[in-house]
């Protein structure tokens, strides 16, 4: 297993990847046809920006990807790339109106920091995924795609739930690059529900 981890980071450092978590996102795509040419793509929890720089070859000149994260980015930013230094939480419409709302695609690769007490990171990972959902619910357009990093153990199930009643359909992945040993995994809700887009207040 090492030796597949050890190809991954081989990989990204030669192709000029920041991470190699590009290839869980690449892995994804090529499997479900994520990303599309000229889509405007809000990627959440977005630093050190491994998946904005595969998102913006896939999306092209004529798309855009916004990424977000509490942590400042350090790499150069592409003409068809932005970023905002802020908590996902302190997100509104007049911050995200000159980025292309209501999105295509909403990514969420984010992790919360852990304490290592089980029922304390639980709760932290439910947090920040139904914040994710919510992001999702407000400014993905209605039938539009959102794939959410989740983890299993507690948040797990109540994702799983309240997404399929959001979602036409929601699919499960792992994908080869993700650490066998990580217990993350990938929920890919595909058509967004109209009932689950309220509008803006
Ligand atoms: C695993 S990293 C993302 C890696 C990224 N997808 C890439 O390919 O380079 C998870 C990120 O989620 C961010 N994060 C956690 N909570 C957040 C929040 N409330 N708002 C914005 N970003 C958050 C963390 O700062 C961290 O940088």
């Amino acid at each position: 297993m090492k030796e597949v981890q050890d190809h991954y980071f081989k990989k990204a450092k030669t192709e000029g990847y920041v991470a190699r978590s590009a290839y869980k996102l690449e892995e994804i795509d090529q499997k479900q046809g994520l990303i599309r040419p000229g889509f405007c793509v809000l990627d959440l929890g977005c630093f050190p920006g491994s998946w904005m720089q595969y998102t913006a070859k896939r999306v092209g000149p004529k798309g855009k990807v916004l990424g977000i994260d509490i942590q400042n980015l350090e790499m150069g930013l592409g003409p068809n790339q932005a970023f905002l230094h802020q908590d996902i939480l302190s997100l509104d419409l007049e911050t995200l109106a000159p980025y292309g709302v209501p999105f295509d695609l909403v990514l969420s690769d984010m992790a919360p920091s852990t304490t290592g007490h089980k029922a304390t990171d639980g709760a932290r990972v439910l947090g920040l995924n139904q914040m994710a959902l919510w992001v999702a619910r407000r400014w993905l357009k209605t039938g539009g795609d959102c794939l959410i990093k989740v983890f299993h153990g507690p948040a797990f199930e109540p994702l799983l739930k309240q997404m399929k009643t959001e979602y036409t359909k929601v699919k499960p992945f792992k994908p080869k690059s993700s650490r066998k040993e990580s217990s993350e995994v990938f929920l890919l809700g595909q058509g967004k529900l109209s009932v689950s887009n309220p509008g803006e207040p």
